[in-house]
């Protein structure tokens, strides 16, 4: 299963991490959403796309990403976030991958360290997040795509 993962991280390098733990445990490709190329999922048989959450949504240059890309028919793919708030905040990409012919085939999410605002005066919070723990679970997930 030829498997790429396009990426950005630009907080705290929190969605980097779960990116690389998946890629592993996948032998994936990890390519940064500014060295992506729209025709690359082309070539692949599964493709994870991930970010942190901006405002509710994951980056802005993932979803322009997706907006670039040339439709598909049925191609597997994945989503994964880090997060503040602990909750999943998917709709916004998994509406323009199925809008481009993507079958979101399972999701991830865990909490990141977050210094936005006024939270960076207190040193933020989610401090150490992700941690082992969801590194394990961010594996386990990985393990699941390969079912
Ligand atoms: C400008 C900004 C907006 C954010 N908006 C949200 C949000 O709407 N919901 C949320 O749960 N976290 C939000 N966060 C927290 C990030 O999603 C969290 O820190 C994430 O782990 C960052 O991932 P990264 O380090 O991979 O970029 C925001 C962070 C920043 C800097």
């Amino acid at each position: 299963m030829k498997t790429l993962i396009i990426f950005t991280s630009v907080h705290h390098q929190n969605t980097e991490k779960v990116a690389k733990v998946i890629a592993e445990e996948l032998n994936a490709d990890l390519v940064p959403i500014m060295e992506a190329q729209p025709g690359l999922p082309a070539s692949y048989d599964l493709v994870g796309f991930g970010s942190g959450i901006y405002f509710g949504k994951h980056h802005k240059t993932l979803l322009r990403f997706v907006e670039t890309l040339q439709p598909v028919t049925q191609k597997r793919a994945f989503i994964f976030s880090t997060c503040g708030d602990g909750k999943i905040h998917h709709a916004a990409l998994k509406d323009k991958l199925v809008t481009k012919g993507f079958s979101v085939v399972d999701e991830f999410f865990c909490r990141g360290w977050d210094t936005v605002g006024p939270l960076k005066l207190f040193g933020g919070i989610n401090k150490g997040r992700p941690d082992g723990n969801d590194l394990a679970a961010a594996r386990a997930f990985a393990q699941g795509l390969k079912k």
